[in-house]
């Protein structure tokens, strides 16, 4: 049990991050939960039943802001053991289609240097405990490359690459990092992404994980520290051929998709 124990959930006022707050809460952890909607992180505090949550109004997007909801959860609760920097969105265009602020740096920012960003202001702590997790959500497009995801992607390979480098820096400490790497998740992340597919190609609503499946992997990290878990586990063959047969996979990619996106 982790009782008294202090977990921050990035992006916890909707899907994975406000399933992985309910789950956590039941773990025993004291929900730190952060997100721009205050009004949803308010109403999952109260669904985290028995949990003793805290929401507090965060854009990880803005280092003022996550210093604030760092210092703060440090003043109310004291400590921190898990970090959860779930909080991130897509815009899944033609790159020529997407705007170089709004869509390719605000991306970029909240994706990638959100989670850099989150982690280096927690970090303190961890140390001086001399002890912590940090679990960074990543994607498949963390492994696999795909048309109209290359912001999404050159983000989320980002925290792959962060990820394992802090392992290495960190785990001396008796810190852990993980990451995590969902396939299609059922959630609002779909309907904020601008996707306009011309052949209406998409993840189909059989294949795709709940907010739930993926919040209880997280909970098993979470009692469990693992470098990493990639959900469901037979996408782990997708990513073997895709870094085994690129080539096999760029056609494959290109005619299955792009030529018919494209009208080429
Ligand atoms: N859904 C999928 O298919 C899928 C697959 C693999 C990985 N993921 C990753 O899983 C994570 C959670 O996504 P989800 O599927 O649960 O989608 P979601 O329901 O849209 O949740 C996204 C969360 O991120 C928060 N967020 C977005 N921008 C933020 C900002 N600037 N500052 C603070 N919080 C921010 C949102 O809260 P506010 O709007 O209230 O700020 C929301 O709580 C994301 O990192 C996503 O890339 C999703």
């Amino acid at each position: 049990m982790s009782q008294n124990r202090v977990a921050i959930i990035t992006g916890a006022s909707s899907g994975i991050g406000a399933a992985s707050a309910r789950l956590l809460a039941k773990e025993g952890y004291r929900i730190v939960l952060a997100a721009r909607r205050v009004n949803l992180l308010e109403e999952v505090a109260i669904e985290a039943a028995g949990g003793d949550a805290l929401p507090i109004g965060t854009d990880v997007g803005d280092l003022d802001s996550i210093n604030n909801m760092v210092s703060t959860t440090i003043k109310e609760y004291g400590r921190i053991d898990l970090l959860f920097n779930n909080a991130g969105f897509g815009r899944i265009k033609w790159l020529e289609d997407l705007d170089p602020e709004q869509e390719i740096a605000a991306q970029i920012q909240v994706n990638l240097l959100g989670v850099i960003q989150t982690t280096r202001a927690v970090l303190p702590h961890m140390i001086a405990q001399g002890s912590g997790h940090i679990i960074n959500m990543a994607s498949m497009a963390a492994f696999i490359g795909t048309p109209t995801y290359s912001i999404y992607a050159a983000a989320k390979f980002g925290v792959r690459g962060f990820s394992e480098a802090l392992r290495r820096e960190v785990g001396v400490l008796g810190l852990d990092i993980s990451v995590i790497y969902p396939g299609g998740v059922d959630t609002e992340f779909e309907q904020l992404m601008g996707a306009d597919r011309k052949t209406g190609i998409k993840t189909p609503d059989n294949l795709k994980l709940s907010a739930e499946d993926v919040a209880q992997a997280v909970v098993r990290l979470a009692r469990k520290p693992r470098r990493s878990v990639i959900i469901p586990g037979y996408f782990r063959f997708a990513i073997w051929l895709n870094h085994f047969f690129p080539r096999l996979n760029d056609w494959i990619i290109e005619r299955a998709f792009t030529r018919r996106e494209r009208r080429l």
